[in-house]
C-alpha cells in the first residue's frame, strides 16, 4: 500500500467514511485498534468436530463406508420431509458450524460497532489468513466477497485491457449471470462477444478439442471465461490445460470456481489462472455469503477497483461489499477446520459414489436422458437428466415438480444448455446411498408412463 493511499485511508476511518468491508477490517493498524472492545474472538469451542475417517482407507474405500458417512450425516439437522438432491444452490453448516455462527451473531449484534470497528479487523484478517491456507495462496491475493457472482462480476466488469475490436468468449455451461456479464462488456467496452456450445456427450479430448477450435477462429480473443464445476449438468471442465492454451496466445482466463474449490481435491494454483472468483457458502459448509475473488500476485493492477475506489497495487479496492455479514466470516474457520477434517478427497470420492449410484443405472432407462459424462475426469456431485426429446423449460419444469409431488425427491430444473433444459440432481455428503435408489425408482416409474 503506497503511502498516500493509506494516509487516505487512515483519515477516511478517523472520519467513519463507509469503505469496503475488507479496507475497514485489514486498514485498522494496531494504533486505531488500540481500544479494543473485549469482545474479541477467542477460539471458538470445537464442541464437536467431524467424525475422523479411519486411518489409512483410501477416499474411494472409505465412499463405500456408510457407517462412516452416517455418522458425518448425524453431524447435520436436515428437514426430512423431502428427499432433497438439490444441494448445488449453496451447502447446508454442520451443526457445530451453524452453533458458531449463531455465537458470533450474537456477540457481533451485543457489540455492534464497537465489535465491529474494534475487534473485527483481527478476527477478518485471521479469517483471511486460514481461508488463503485452504485455498494455497497468498492471503494478498485474496479478498472476500458475498459470493461467487460478486466475486467474478467484479473481475469481468474490472477487466481493464479491453476495447473496441477485441473478442471476449464464454460457453453455453457458464452461469447466467456471468454470462450477463459477458454480454454486458460489448457494451461498456465494445468488445465482440463470441460463444462455444460444449459438446455432449462429452470427453476431456472433445472439450480441449471445442476450446483450441475457438482459440484458433476467435484471433482477436483476449479474455475467456471458464467455469470448473458448471452448474448445469455438473461437467469439471480441465481448466489448467485450457488456461495454458489461452495463454500461450496471450489471452486472459476467468474461472468460475463456485462449485470446484471444496469439491474437488484441488487449490487455486491447480486452476493456472490468474482470475478466479470462488464460493465458501457450497461445498465449504460456510454460512451463506462468503466468497472470494483471487488475483495472481502481480495481476491486480488488470483489474480496476471497484467504481472508483482509489487506485492502489492492493486487491482490497478491487471489491466493494458495503456492510457485510460480520458473522459469516468469522465462522469460516471452522467451516474450513471441519472440511478438513472430513478431507476434501473423501468427500469427492463420496459424492462421486453418490452420483454414479443414480446415473449408471438411469442410463440404462429406456426414454431417460442422461447429460453426465462418463468420462471419469469431468465427474462431479452434479449430474442432469430429462426425459428423451423433450428439451423444453416447460417440460422440464413440469418434471422436477412430478418428482417433487409424486416421488418427494426435491430437484431443480436448468436451462441455458445448447441441447436444451434438464432437471439437476446435486447430492452432499449427509445425502444416503437409500435417497440416490428412491431417485432412480422414480425415474423407472416416470419414464415408464411418459
Ligand atoms: C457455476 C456457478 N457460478 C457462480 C454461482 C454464483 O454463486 P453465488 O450465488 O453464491 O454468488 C453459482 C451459483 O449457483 C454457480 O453455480
Amino acid at each position: 500500500m503506497d503511502d498516500h493511499t493509506s494516509k487516505a485511508r487512515r483519515a477516511w476511518l478517523r472520519a467513519g467514511v463507509l469503505l469496503p468491508l475488507a479496507q475497514v477490517a485489514l486498514a485498522a493498524t494496531p494504533s486505531e485498534a488500540a481500544i479494543t472492545s473485549g469482545l474479541s474472538s477467542a477460539p471458538v469451542p470445537v464442541s464437536a468436530a467431524m467424525p475422523a475417517p479411519p486411518a489409512g482407507v483410501s477416499p474411494e474405500a472409505l465412499a463405500q463406508n456408510r457407517q462412516y458417512w452416517a455418522s458425518v450425516a448425524a453431524q447435520y439437522d436436515m428437514d426430512d420431509r423431502v428427499v432433497l438432491l438439490d444441494n448445488g444452490f449453496w451447502g447446508s453448516m454442520a451443526r457445530p458450524v451453524l452453533e458458531a455462527y449463531q455465537d458470533h451473531t450474537a456477540k457481533v449484534n451485543r457489540g455492534n460497532s464497537w465489535y465491529a470497528r474494534t475487534d473485527f479487523p483481527g478476527d477478518y484478517k485471521a479469517a483471511l489468513q486460514r481461508t488463503a491456507a485452504a485455498l494455497g495462496v497468498s492471503p494478498d491475493e485474496i479478498v472476500f466477497t458475498r459470493g461467487a457472482t460478486e466475486a467474478l462480476q467484479a473481475l469481468i466488469s474490472g477487466y481493464r485491457h479491453l476495447g473496441s475490436g477485441d473478442t471476449v468468449l464464454y460457453a453455453d455451461v457458464d452461469y447466467d449471470s456471468m454470462i450477463d456479464a459477458m454480454r454486458w462488456l460489448k457494451q461498456r467496452r465494445g468488445v465482440d462477444v463470441a460463444t462455444i456450445n460444449l459438446p455432449e456427450p462429452a470427453t476431456h479430448e472433445s472439450v480441449i478439442a471445442c476450446y483450441a477450435k475457438a482459440l484458433d477462429q476467435h484471433p482477436r480473443l483476449k479474455l475467456l471465461l471458464l467455469t470448473h464445476v458448471n452448474h448445469r449438468n455438473g461437467m469439471v471442465l480441465p481448466v489448467a490445460q485450457i488456461a495454458s492454451m489461452a495463454r500461450a496466445r496471450g489471452v486472459d482466463v476467468i474461472v468460475d470456481t463456485a462449485h470446484g474449490f471444496g469439491q474437488l481435491d484441488m487449490r487455486i494454483p491447480d486452476l493456472q489462472a490468474d482470475f478466479v472468483g470462488i464460493n465458501l457458502h457450497k461445498w465449504i459448509g460456510a454460512p451463506v455469503g462468503v466468497g472470494a475473488v483471487y488475483i495472481k500476485r502481480g495481476r491486480v493492477q488488470d483489474i480496476d477497483p471497484y467504481m472508483g475506489q482509489p487506485e492502489s497495487n492492493s486487491i482490497y479496492p478491487r471489491v466493494h461489499t458495503g456492510t457485510a455479514n460480520f458473522a459469516a466470516f468469522m465462522t469460516l474457520p471452522l467451516a474450513l477446520e471441519l472440511h478438513g477434517q472430513v478431507g476434501v478427497a473423501n468427500k469427492q470420492a463420496r459424492l462421486r459414489l453418490l452420483r454414479n449410484r443414480w446415473v449408471e443405472p438411469a442410463r440404462k432407462i429406456a426414454g431417460i436422458e442422461i447429460l453426465a459424462s462418463s468420462d471419469p475426469q469431468l465427474t462431479s456431485a452434479i449430474a442432469s437428466f430429462r426425459l428423451k426429446g423433450r428439451t423444453s423449460l416447460a417440460e422440464n419444469i413440469a418434471l422436477s415438480k412430478r418428482l417433487l409431488e409424486e416421488h418427494g425427491i426435491f430437484t431443480v430444473y436448468r436451462d441455458g444448455l445448447a441441447s436444451g433444459s434438464c432437471v439437476r440432481v446435486t447430492p452432499s455428503v449427509f445425502t444416503p446411498e437409500s435417497d440416490m435408489d428412491k431417485l432412480v425408482v422414480a425415474l423407472h416409474k416416470i419414464a415408464a408412463s411418459a
